[in-house]
């Protein structure tokens, strides 16, 4: 086993598991090979959240509600989290799982390509971002999660580091990879050379990036 798994595996064994009907989504989804966010990186989340205290927090990719569910464990009775999913199917288990915990006041969910939808989405209107949808539109998504976002609010980017591919050449990727590889490096370069944010890439799970907004 390599030193990083070592590591993670380490990590791991710290984490507390789900409790009650949330632990059963998060391992069915598992078991469904829904790709739903790692243990290490929900931590961060966790704790950015119970830092930030956000009000409205907006999340791309549902998938089956789970990260908004865990989300919802860590925010005030008035916060809000509306969140983005493109698959039909997801979409409608997501509405059930929410339902499932009560929280359909809490979880709005929204069915549609993120991009058109974020589009569309007021200025400076959500002071939480957790981006975790198709790895190669992060840098379409960017302008745009700018401009919703309000002055000081945390944008966490989830999937930066593509299981270490990202460190590899161009050529070096499987060609079908590498508009993905290529988009994700021109990501992270904006985020840390953008003077509109500060933002840290941390090798957390699978790679995470926190930025916020000046
Ligand atoms: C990694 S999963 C999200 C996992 C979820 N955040 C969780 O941890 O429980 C990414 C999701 O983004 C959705 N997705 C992909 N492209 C999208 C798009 N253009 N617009 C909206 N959702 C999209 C996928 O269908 C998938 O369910």
């Amino acid at each position: 086993m390599s030193d990083i798994k070592r590591i993670s595996s380490f990590v791991n064994s710290y984490i507390k598991d789900d409790e009650g009907l949330l632990g059963e989504i998060y391992y069915k989804a598992v078991s469904d090979g829904v790709p739903v966010i790692r243990k290490e990186a929900r931590e961060l989340l966790k704790t950015q959240l119970l830092i930030k205290k956000p009000k409205n927090i907006l999340e791309i990719g549902t998938a089956v509600g789970y990260s908004s569910l865990f989300m919802s464990q860590f925010i005030s009775n008035e916060s809000r989290i509306t969140t983005i999913e493109l698959d039909e199917q997801r979409v409608i288990e997501a509405g059930n799982n929410i339902k499932l915990l009560g929280k359909e006041e809490v979880i709005k969910v929204i069915k549609g390509d993120a991009l058109e939808i974020i589009s569309g989405l007021p200025d400076a209107s959500y002071d939480f971002l957790f981006v975790d949808a198709a790895k190669g539109q992060y840098i379409n998504y960017y302008e745009n999660l700018v401009r919703i976002a309000e002055p000081g609010a945390i944008i966490v980017s989830d999937n930066i580091l593509q299981d270490g591919e990202i460190l590899e050449s161009h050529y070096t990727v499987e060609k079908r990879n590498r508009t993905i590889h290529d988009r994700m490096r021109e990501y992270l370069y904006k985020i840390t050379h953008d003077e509109r944010v500060e933002s840290a890439i941390l090798s957390v799970a699978d790679g995470m990036a926190v930025t916020i907004k000046k």
